[in-house]
């Protein structure tokens, strides 16, 4: 069963050959088993048992949501107007969703990861990374990632998001737990190991504790870096060769030099600041550095209730200085490096066909008509969701 896409009026194809989005005018592709097998001028395009007019429509690789955290119950609603009238976003915060958490069924918990995925899908979204860390006991965190592994595409255990109430102070008897009992159960569900790595959280020692006992449990490291300080998790992400560290808000030059001579991806995460009134990450200085740079939407009750990459994407071009090509890239490309997959986050022969039409003309109109649903169909896999 074949499909081509006709009249694309712009093809983002993210060819490295091409050069930046790889565009190509006047289009058409060809989906076969699932996989990119054709791309071309659309005068051109090979037979296929089904065609799709996209009418002079732009066309992207689906966005790769590279960072997000889904399985959790209830909403903190209050906590982002108070935000909003100035108190400050804290690490504690966490324990609230953890309480709503760890009361809610498996069904109500599988029930929520489901709604915002197919939220996501909605809005172009085809590949979604979904940590733990609303648990924080061995059954609960292996609860977490058992059911973000029937739903997701790549699952993170973060036993290591927060020290829960019942520990106190006892950070090193927890960080033990997520390094020992707590992996050993969660392991078998996730592909990544994460660790909240800031004040208020866990210091560098206890976090590189977590991260290389989860390598040795068969994980690769991800870590949550610099998000509310300057502290020394980016350094420690690339002294570990993590994937990706996530957030980078407050960057020494020491730490942008360290991702820029490092296959670690910085995945900026703008609906954070946006929803905490932080100052943006300075996207432009990690650029220039020759930093890989992806953007994420962190979806989580807390820090940023949006699901939206298309938000993420007009933030970063008015507020952080990326230009509309570079923050396409970054959030479909730049997150399937964050995520180590070459499969998906571009349109070349042999990719998956996860697809996304625009309601537009071109990839800048994500940036230039801000908050306005552009999503007019979608392919994940070559089935049309
Ligand atoms: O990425 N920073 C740590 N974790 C999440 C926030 C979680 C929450 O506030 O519930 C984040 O921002
Ligand atoms: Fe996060």
């Amino acid at each position: 069963m074949s499909t081509a896409i006709v009249n694309i009026g712009e093809l983002v194809t993210n060819d490295p050959a091409l050069g930046g989005l790889g565009i190509v005018d006047d289009a058409a592709l060809v989906i076969e088993d699932g996989s990119v097998a054709w791309t071309g001028p659309s005068s051109k395009a090979p037979a296929a048992d089904t065609a799709f007019d996209a009418a002079g429509r732009a066309v992207l690789p689906g966005f790769v949501d590279s960072h997000a955290h889904l399985v959790f119950a209830g909403e903190r609603a209050e906590e982002f107007a108070a935000r909003m009238s100035g108190r400050k976003y804290a690490a504690g915060g966490i324990r609230t969703t953890v309480e709503r958490t760890r009361a809610a069924s498996d069904d109500d918990l599988r029930a929520n990861v489901r709604r915002l995925i197919d939220e996501m899908a909605r809005q172009g979204t085809t590949t979604v990374e979904c940590k733990s860390g609303y648990g924080l006991t061995v059954d609960q965190e292996e609860r977490a990632v058992r059911i973000a592994a029937e739903l997701a595409d790549e699952v993170t255990y973060l036993g290591a998001h927060i020290v829960p109430a019942e520990y106190g102070n006892d950070t090193a008897a927890y960080t033990h737990l997520a390094s020992t009992d707590m992996l050993a159960a969660c392991a078998p569900h996730a592909r990544w190991v994460d660790v909240f790595c800031e004040r208020g959280a866990f210091d560098a020692d206890q976090a590189r504790e977590v991260l290389r006992a989860g390598v040795e449990a068969g994980l690769s490291p991800r870590l949550h870096a610099n998000q509310l300080t300057q502290g020394p998790a980016v350094r420690l992400a690339v002294e570990l060769d993590a994937a990706s560290a996530d957030h980078c808000t407050f960057l020494s030059d020491a730490d942008v030099d360290a991702l820029a001579s490092s296959e670690t991806v910085a995945t900026l995460l703008p609906g954070v600041e946006f929803s905490t009134r932080q100052p943006y990450p300075d996207a432009r200085r990690l650029l220039d550095a020759g930093a890989t740079v992806a953007l994420a939407t962190d979806c989580n009750p807390g820090s940023c209730y949006s699901s939206s990459m298309a938000f993420c994407i007009a933030v970063a071009v008015r507020d952080m200085h990326m230009t509309p090509a570079e923050a396409v890239w970054s959030a479909t490309a730049g997150g399937a490096q964050a995520l180590r997959r070459t499969d998906v986050g571009h349109l070349t022969p042999g990719a998956r066909a996860d697809i996304h039409v625009l309601d537009a003309p071109s990839h800048i109109h994500l940036a230039y008509r801000p908050g306005v649903p552009q999503t007019a169909a979608v392919w994940k896999a070559g089935r049309q969701v």
